[in-house]
């Protein structure tokens, strides 16, 4: 039914999640809310986690990219279920460490880390700092030297890979602003300067093809392309570097029709390119890490909302307004993302109408979804936007001095608050 396996509906013909009614999620959290099923968040973990130790004999680690949906709550989860945590922000990183996350399954993203930043995760011991340029490598040298430490490092190497995905979200390809380019050499001079750098420690290289990918081969030949680098790295400086991050974006399902491949299989088809590739330019197997964010929480979380105004445009469109809108999900707005709608207090009906889903900021393009297919609505009705797991809570602002919606978590017919709703005082608390 609908999106995904923790979603269903109960004989009162209501939307449920990890075996609560949402309906009453929504009369006892309010609306907007978003709600994540847990045992589903666990689930993808593990098969991240269990498909390393099945096709890499546990020499490789599932890190959680954390920019999807990071809360303490998460944090806790992912060091329970004994994969990584990527961060890419002072404020990621605080948020593990606050939990005490182990800071050696850190992983430390981003194209222009602060000074300050960069001297929090060499305090705390990252294990790995993904170093995007030349400067920050400089930089983070000296703040390793000051602090009688050495910062493990990755590179951070642009491909060159055409991934086929929104614009917005590729980075493998050269014009990215993100990390060194192979084909120029920038690469290669990097890795030769970072060997005879003092105080860090290069461990490997990193890529990262873009998000919400479907294929598989994509992440082959980005595999390929990075063992390549490997075989002339030992050729050109006799290291053999240790460990390869091949990233992520395994693509979700947001609508019925699309159809993901199970991640079982990216890791299955990609683990046997890299046996292959390291057989044959004669290098040794790395230790290979990998950065799922999408398809850990995705699917496993939606949003509720309450209809408002509904209003019909004859011979245009029938706007459906709500509670929430581009201040808790703009990805419609950014990217003209797909999402399905489904009334959730009238899930068992036909969705017959065409519809325009629209929020209640001040901004005409402030909408969920346009001529998309619901039940027939009225005010007062809960509508659940599915797959709203990443990339909403986190993506989240105030726009209009509208406080976040708070995160209920649900696990076998349970709910429980994981991060509060923002109050006006909250919202305005720092203003003078
Ligand atoms: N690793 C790195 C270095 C990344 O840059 C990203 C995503 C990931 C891992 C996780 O990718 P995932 O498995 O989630 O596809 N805000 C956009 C998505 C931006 C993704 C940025 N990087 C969206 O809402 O679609």
């Amino acid at each position: 039914m609908y999106v995904s396996d923790c979603i269903d509906i109960n004989s009162a013909g209501h939307l449920t999640i990890g075996g609560c009614d949402t309906v009453e999620l929504a009369k006892e959290f309010g609306t907007p809310v978003y709600v994540i099923d847990e045992n589903e968040i666990r689930k993808n973990l593990r098969t991240f986690r269990d498909s390393m130790n099945e096709y890499y004999g546990g020499n490789g680690l599932a890190v959680y990219a954390s920019k999807a949906f990071n809360c303490k709550e998460m944090c806790r989860i992912c060091a329970q279920e004994g994969t990584g945590i990527d961060v890419v922000s002072g404020g990621e990183l605080y948020t593990a460490l606050s939990v005490g996350f182990p800071a050696e399954n850190i992983v430390f993203h981003g194209n222009n880390k602060t000074y300050s930043e960069l001297c929090t995760a060499v305090e705390n011991g990252v294990g790995r700092i993904v170093v995007d340029n030349i400067d920050e490598l400089e930089t983070l040298s000296r703040i390793a030297a000051e602090k009688g430490k050495t910062a493990g490092i990755m590179f951070r190497i642009k491909p060159g890979i055409d991934a086929h995905t929104h614009d917005f979200i590729k980075t493998g390809q050269i014009d990215s602003k993100f990390g060194f380019a192979l084909e120029t050499g920038e690469a290669m001079e990097a890795v030769k300067k970072a060997l005879s750098t003092p105080n860090v420690k290069l461990r490997g290289l990193h890529c990262h093809i873009g998000s919400q990918i479907f294929d598989i081969d994509p992440f082959e030949l980005a595999a390929k392309v990075m063992l390549e680098l490997f075989k002339a790295i030992k050729d050109e400086t006799g290291v053999e570097l240790e460990e390869l991050n091949l990233g992520g974006g395994f693509g979700i399902k947001y609508l019925e029709s699309e159809c993901p491949k199970p991640y079982g299989e990216y890791m299955k088809n990609v683990s046997a390119v890299v046996r292959e590739y390291c057989n044959k330019l004669g290098i040794k197997m790395p230790f290979v890490l990998i950065e799922p964010g999408r398809s850990v929480v995705g699917a496993a979380g939606i949003t509720l909302y309450t209809v408002g105004s509904v209003k019909n445009i004859p011979d245009i469109r029938t706007y459906v307004s709500i509670d929430g809108g581009m201040a808790d999900n703009p990805r419609y707005a950014l990217y003209r993302a797909d999402y399905e709608i489904v009334c959730a207090n009238k899930a068992n009906e036909d969705r017959s109408e065409i519809v325009t889903v629209a929020g209640k900021c001040c901004e005409s393009g402030d909408l969920i979804q346009e001529n998309t297919k619901l039940q027939k609505v009225e005010r007062g009705d809960i509508l659940a936007v599915l797959s709203t797991g990443a990339y909403n809570y986190s993506m989240a602002s105030n726009y209009n001095r509208i406080p976040r919606p708070p995160v209920v978590m649900v696990k076998d017919g349970e709910a429980r608050t994981v991060v509060k709703r923002e109050t006006y005082e909250q919202v305005s608390a720092n203003d003078i």
